[in-house]
């Protein structure tokens, strides 16, 4: 994306807020008019009011400051509160617009392909950094560009030639004062840098003080130690002789240049170029430059940071989903008869030569239970993961019905599948919500209903609040097996065709076990189920048994069949299934 691309995406978000922004900016202008004029009344304050003792110009100022300052405030509230509602309303957009992004369109790769911490800085770092290029970086580059243009006119109104001169050396001082603040920000980054090794250390070493005793290394952490924090001594030093140094100087230079200015400026006084006024409005409005010219100066490096951080926002905005609906997508109707895996291959990665899945061909009729058996990272997860279209296979097609999945419409398939995964998801809500996420119009016997099918109303109502306890994060206030019987009951109350179910491997103990078992079997009835298994019980059950390794169908066939004749289908029934 070029600058040009970004800035013209960024005003889209701008443009519907126009007639404020016009309003601000004319305020701006009103800021700047104002601050010149206040400095340029110094000259008559002085001039008319000590000089030539006038008390009706004196009257007049009385009068006048206040009204100049006050017109000054009103601008400056109106540009302040405009800029930030424009900032605030593009900081909304942005979220709302990119929140949808990740949530509606997105694929599921996308997400694993990232870091989380990155997907989220968009939404938080990203879109705070535009809202300060807009609400202050906006700001200083029309409010102080136009002081800083309207302070330097007064300048050469009062004695060009004496604007001149401060033109050309004042660029010194500022260069002086910006080495300095380099030099004082490479410093404090160097000196970040070693708290966040410390810090790393800490964590390790503290977290990890089983190990570092069991293998005796107490003295090579603490030496470890001693140089990072020595390291950090001498980077605090370095900053702190920058840091002692800067004020008498800057206090020295200043002097130094207050002099020279004095000197030059008395004389010409004296000699009657101009008058005392004029010099005292010349040397206010020198100083005013300062603010402006110091935040003004900053704008660039805004500027660099609210490019890069809106590239990033409209990469992911422009980044198109890898799962798609087609245009002419039509609804699946209910699932009558069959799915169909034609010739299904997959990989996660389009680079890497090896298949996750190859060639799987199934056909799975209404009402059977399909267990798949195989040793971990054989690609279960990944064979289910295809129905609701989680990814689409890189060859081969799905079918239901004889409909090919990518022709219909995603919504009118995943309403028709229920699933329970591996890892059980809940959202900080209450039970009863998370129970009916997947059908927010539930009613609650419907929900109790479903709850007791589960197997879980009996510690629902057991707890303090019953249906209305509130789930902490992810669910570490319920056991493994109550959140699982949560998800259920989840996936019951939805009713769905299909049902997939991703059994966990970590052991339950026998008694919930035994538990989730019947509500395993409550689950299942009716539907046409996907079963990742591991439990004898579940197994048996099954009308066929799919043994996969290495993303390949090895057999499909009944329990007692696969043992007789399947070497790996009888090395897992050793070692994987359990009852
Ligand atoms: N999101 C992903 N990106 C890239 N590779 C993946 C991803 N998920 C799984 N894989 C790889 O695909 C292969 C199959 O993984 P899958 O999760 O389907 O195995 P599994 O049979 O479900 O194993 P387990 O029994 O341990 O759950 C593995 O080699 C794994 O490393
Ligand atoms: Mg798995």
């Amino acid at each position: 994306m070029d600058n040009k691309a970004i800035f013209k995406k960024l005003w889209s978000y701008v443009k519907p807020y126009y007639s404020r922004l016009l309003w601000a900016v004319a305020c701006m202008i009103g800021v700047a008019l104002f601050t010149t004029a206040s400095m340029w009344i110094l000259k008559y304050v002085i001039d008319r009011i000590f000089i030539e003792k006038n008390i009706r110009m004196l009257l007049m100022i009385v009068l006048g400051l206040p009204l100049i300052f006050l017109l000054k405030g009103i601008c400056s509230y109106g540009q302040g509160y405009l800029m930030s509602y424009i900032g605030q309303k593009i900081v909304l957009d942005l979220r709302n617009d990119l929140f949808a992004h990740y949530h509606q369109k997105l694929s599921l790769d996308y997400f694993e392909n990232k870091r989380t911490g990155s997907i989220i800085s968009r939404i938080t770092n990203d879109v705070g950094i535009i809202q300060n290029a807009v609400s202050s970086g906006l700001v200083s580059l029309v409010k102080d560009g136009l002081t800083i243009i309207g302070l330097i006119a007064l300048m050469f109104f009062l004695h060009w030639r004496f604007a001149l001169y401060t033109l050309i050396f004042s660029p010194f001082i500022i260069y002086v004062l910006a080495i300095f603040g380099k030099k004082l920000r490479r410093v404090s980054t160097e000196s970040q840098q070693k708290t966040a090794d410390i810090y790393s250390i800490l964590i390790e070493t503290i977290s990890g003080i089983k190990i570092v005793k069991a293998f005796c290394s107490e003295d090579r952490e603490i030496n470890r130690f001693e140089r990072e924090n020595r390291d950090f001594f001498n980077i605090t030093m370095r900053s702190m002789r920058v840091i002692s140094l800067s004020p008498p100087l800057m206090e020295f230079i200043g002097v130094l240049g207050s002099t020279i200015f004095v000197w030059y400026g008395g004389t010409e006084v004296i000699r009657g170029y101009w008058t005392a006024g004029a010099f005292f409005s010349f040397v206010g409005a020198a100083l005013s430059t300062y603010t402006p010219i110091k935040s003004f100066s900053n704008t660039n490096a805004v500027l660099q940071q609210t490019i890069a951080a809106s590239e990033r926002i409209f990469k992911v905005l422009a980044t198109e989903p890898t799962v798609m609906e087609a245009p002419d997508a039509i609804a699946l109707p209910l699932l009558q008869k069959d799915i169909v895996f034609k010739k299904v291959s997959f990989t996660y990665d389009t680079d890497d030569t090896e298949q996750v899945l190859s060639d799987i061909d199934l056909v799975v009729k209404t009402g059977e239970i399909i267990a798949i058996v195989g040793p971990s990272g054989s690609g279960k997860t990944t064979l289910v993961n295809l129905i609701p279209r989680f990814y689409d296979p890189t060859a081969g097609t799905l079918m239901m019905d004889g409909n090919d999945l990518k022709r219909v419409t995603l919504a009118s398939l995943r309403n028709q599948i229920g699933i329970v995964t591996q890892e059980t998801i809940l959202f900080s809500d209450t039970v009863r919500n998370n129970i009916a996420y997947g059908s927010p119009q539930a009613t609650d016997k419907e929900i109790v209903k479903a709850a007791k099918a589960a197997n879980a109303h009996s510690f629902i109502t057991a707890m303090d609040q019953g249906y209305e306890t509130l789930i902490r994060d992810r669910g570490i206030n319920l056991s493994g097996g109550e959140r699982q019987r949560i998800a259920m009951a989840r996936a019951i109350l939805k009713d769905p065709r299909i049902l997939i179910l991703d059994e966990a491997t970590s052991a339950l103990d026998s008694e919930s076990e035994q538990i989730v078992q019947e509500a395993l079997d409550q689950l299942m009835m009716r539907r046409t189920t996907f079963i990742i298994a591991h439990r004898l019980s579940t197994i048996r059950k099954a009308d066929k048994i799919v043994v996969l390794e290495k993303g390949r169908i090895v057999d499909i066939g009944k329990h007692q069949e696969l043992l007789n004749r399947c070497g790996l289908y009888k090395k897992l029934h050793e070692i994987q299934f359990r009852d």
